[in-house]
């Protein structure tokens, strides 16, 4: 299923993006509801993998250069765990950097590169191609978050899925387990995932790596509503919303919220609505694990953990598990 939702490198150039009615009636639905939402997924306009990037940079945002450290230090390991000559399938590849600084372990015999940002996961197979000429690379455009299946070019070998990042926060435990359970089915018997997720910490520490000092996390935010107002002719006016992000203990997640700085109307095709001062928009969950939690998500769904790597501080684990055969 490829997501005809394109993006452009220039997002004001783009006259009327292509956008399956699934999408429109889905952004209809969370912005109508009591609690209004919008699905994370809309972070990730040809912008908001740019903001992304720059917040993995930030030293507040320590998960993506804690899970570096991960790689880098047990990188022979987990090469030797997950074996070598896999079909390699990155899901939410982005820039597709960490997988790339994998690539010299994995020695991947194919390497296919999924995410939401179509034009985004374009360019960068397109500059990893040259660096890596005798690697079979694909590069699919596509929301692999609800249900997916994966195109005839992805090859039959054993497959390996990377889903680095904690991206899997994103779902809710039982969402989650939903996304492994299809994982698995794609996976045969031989099959099995490498995974990065962020575990449970002190609430100071979370909340900081989502409201950090330069603003970067709340410009990402912000973006979204661009994003939307450009797929549904919405009229949301960025400067009347601020970023809320912080550690909601009791559900053991960050939440990350839009709210009105005052009392407003907006419109988009099909809908209206009024926001009071103050009143939210739930964006973005991100979970974070206990680290039996995040084995036994993975058993129920399927797979056997064989082998768990974290940092010194135990902040960030990395987790190689097998398909449990059927
Ligand atoms: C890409 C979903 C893993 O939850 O940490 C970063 C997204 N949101 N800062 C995360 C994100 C705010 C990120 N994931």
């Amino acid at each position: 299923m490829i997501n005809p939702m394109l993006t452009s490198c220039t997002p004001e150039d783009v006259a009327a993006p292509r956008q399956s009615a699934h999408e429109a009636d889905e952004l209809h639905t969370g912005l109508q509801a009591p609690d209004a939402w919008i699905s994370p997924k809309y972070l990730y306009d040809a912008l908001g993998s740019k903001l992304f990037e720059a917040i993995c940079e930030l030293p507040e945002y320590y998960p993506t250069r804690t899970e570096a450290s991960i790689f880098e230090r047990y990188g022979a390991e987990i090469a030797r765990s997950a074996g070598t000559g896999a079909t390699l399938i990155d899901l939410g590849a982005g820039n597709c950097a960490k997988a790339a600084g994998l690539f010299p372990l994995l020695q991947p015999a194919q390497y296919v590169a999924i995410d939401i940002s179509t034009d985004f996961v374009h360019d960068a197979l397109a500059r990893l191609r040259q660096r890596f000429p005798q690697i079979a690379m694909e590069a699919l455009g596509m929301d692999f978050s609800s249900s997916f299946e994966l195109p005839p070019q992805v090859n039959a070998g054993r497959r390996l899925f990377f889903y680095p990042g904690s991206s899997i926060g994103n779902f809710t435990p039982d969402e989650a387990q939903g996304f492994l359970t299809r994982l698995r089915a794609q996976c045969g018997n031989d099959g099995g995932v490498l995974i990065g997720i962020d575990l449970a910490k002190d609430a100071a520490t979370l909340d900081a790596a989502y409201d950090d000092a330069l603003g970067v996390t709340a410009a990402f935010n912000l973006n979204l509503l661009r994003h939307v107002n450009r797929l549904i002719d919405g009229d949301f006016d960025i400067r009347g919303w601020q970023h809320r992000g912080a550690y909601n203990a009791a559900m053991g997640r960050i939440e990350m919220h839009l709210e009105a700085r005052s009392a407003q109307t907006v419109h988009w095709r099909g809908g209206e609505r009024r926001f009071q001062a103050g009143e939210r928009i739930h964006t973005e969950n991100s979970y974070k694990y206990q680290q039996a939690d995040a084995i036994g998500l993975l058993e129920r769904s399927g797979f056997e953990a064989t082998r768990v790597w974290t940092d010194p501080q135990r902040w960030f684990a990395v987790i190689h598990a097998q398909a449990i055969a059927s």
